[in-house]
């Protein structure tokens, strides 16, 4: 089915009502939409099987990342995170991007890099060569170690041998072997790690030298996103600025970024914000994918921001790359029912499609926060929706949440009681606050 990302007031609706207009706007099956509603997203039985000592389950909020367009495609985004307004950044900024024609990605193929130590190697010029010499048996023999993954279209794609010099501080020099590995829908970790564990003996015979490590590199630099977004001026403007000078400050704050590992950082946090809450919510390795991207971003040996904002042809233009090592097949997504729900809600097809949505949310969440800091702040934004939040938790529904939020927001005294008593006196006084004027 063709799904639409954009329900306008979602936010402002109860919880159930919500789940009615996701189940709708994404097609739900019926037992997904039950599931959904009766909280059910992880059982202690399921959780038992996942990890070791299980003493119970740990939730998260889950909310919806709306308005995403990708390639022409709309798609709900499914965000598990702790941290307020991440969720409604995201989606407000997603909404400007659409105006410009939506996200733009593509993908790298979804090829894995598995790492071979081979140690103690008297001549590594000469293990290179001889190794190099023996790379199309070393590659049947990782295929062979894999025939599941040969029989959906995936397995072996290359090698190369890289020799890590010896140092003059007296250590060793080393062979290190990468197996190229398509893993197609896969994460593709269990995947990588027995191949590499299965040819480690004939690269030590090759090498004369001695089996040390074998695991997957989580820079998995061959594995790449990259997504563009474009932003028509308008969009960015707010109360009290206009929409080229906040553009201009995002670049501004995107140079920043490029000049100052410091800021770097904070400007990647951001950006990891929107990604990690998708990534968690389809039951993907986050500690991979961050592990992936700050490597990716210090590549150069400078850290760097992963995501550069510019003023191209009228437009505020945003391009993001990074490695994106995520599956949509074994591991939690599979066993992980809440998983395997936020994947229905996507409607995704392949773990590289799965990367460009991800890698958007990414972008869109870098967007609103640059467009933030460089106009009013970030804390306006944050105590707005705080307030809503308080408004929501002490009862308020549909337009009250609004009306409570504004009130409580304006009164500097964002705390539950006093939105309980605003809450009780707008329920007796049906005029919206602010009507008249
Ligand atoms: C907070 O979670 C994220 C930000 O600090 C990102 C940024 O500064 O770009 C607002």
């Amino acid at each position: 089915m063709t799904r639409c990302s954009r329900v306008p007031g979602f936010y402002k609706l109860s919880v159930a009502d919500r789940l009615d207009r996701l189940a709708e706007a994404a097609g739900l099956g019926v037992d997904d939409a039950a599931r959904l509603r009766a909280g059910e997203l992880l059982d202690r039985a399921t959780a038992d099987h996942m990890i070791d000592n299980v003493i119970g389950t740990y939730p998260l909020p889950l909310g919806i990342g709306l308005n995403f367009q990708v390639n022409g495609a709309d798609y709900l985004v499914p965000m598990c995170v702790e941290e307020p307004s991440v969720v409604a950044a995201a989606s407000n900024a997603a909404k400007m991007v659409r105006a410009g024609g939506g996200f733009v990605a593509e993908a790298d193929d979804p090829i894995m890099i598995s790492q071979v130590q081979i140690t103690g190697v008297a001549d590594t010029d000469g293990a290179k060569r001889r190794i190099e010499a023996q790379l199309p048996e070393i590659l049947k023999r990782a295929d062979e170690a894999q025939p599941g993954l040969l029989a959906v279209g995936g397995g072996t794609r290359g090698a190369e041998v890289r020799i890590l010099e010896a140092s003059s501080n007296g250590i060793e020099g080393q062979i290190v072997v990468h197996l190229f590995v398509d893993c197609r829908d896969a994460m593709g970790a269990n995947s990588v790690n027995t191949m590499a564990e299965r040819v480690s003996p004939r690269l030590a015979e090759l090498a004369g030298g001695t089996i040390g490590l074998r695991i997957l590199s989580n820079l998995a630099d061959r594995r790449c996103v990259r997504v563009r977004a474009r932003v028509p001026f308008a969009e960015l403007a707010t109360d009290a600025h206009d929409g080229a000078e906040v553009a201009r400050g995002v670049v501004s704050a995107s140079r920043f970024a490029e000049l100052d590992p410091y800021r770097a950082a904070t400007h990647n946090k951001g950006i990891m914000n929107g990604i990690d809450a998708a990534v968690i919510a389809t039951g993907n390795d986050w500690r991979g994918i961050e592990a992936g991207a700050h490597s990716f971003a210090a590549r150069s040996g400078t850290y760097r921001p992963l995501a550069i904002w510019r003023l191209v042809d009228g437009f505020l233009e945003g391009r993001l790359e990074m490695p994106m090592a995520l599956g949509t097949v074994g591991g939690a997504t599979k066993v992980h029912p809440g998983a395997r729900l936020a994947l229905a809600i996507l409607g995704i097809k392949s773990a590289t499609e799965l990367g460009m949505v991800i890698a958007s949310a990414g972008m869109a969440s870098n967007l609103a926060a640059l467009r933030a800091l460089a106009s009013e702040g970030i804390q306006r934004g944050h105590m707005t929706l705080h307030a809503r939040t308080v408004a929501a938790s002490v009862g308020a529904t549909g337009d009250l949440v609004d009306r409570v939020a504004r009130e409580l927001f304006a009164s500097g005294d964002i705390r539950p009681d006093r939105a309980a008593e605003i809450l009780s006196r707008l329920r007796t006084d049906p005029t919206p606050q602010g009507a008249a004027s």
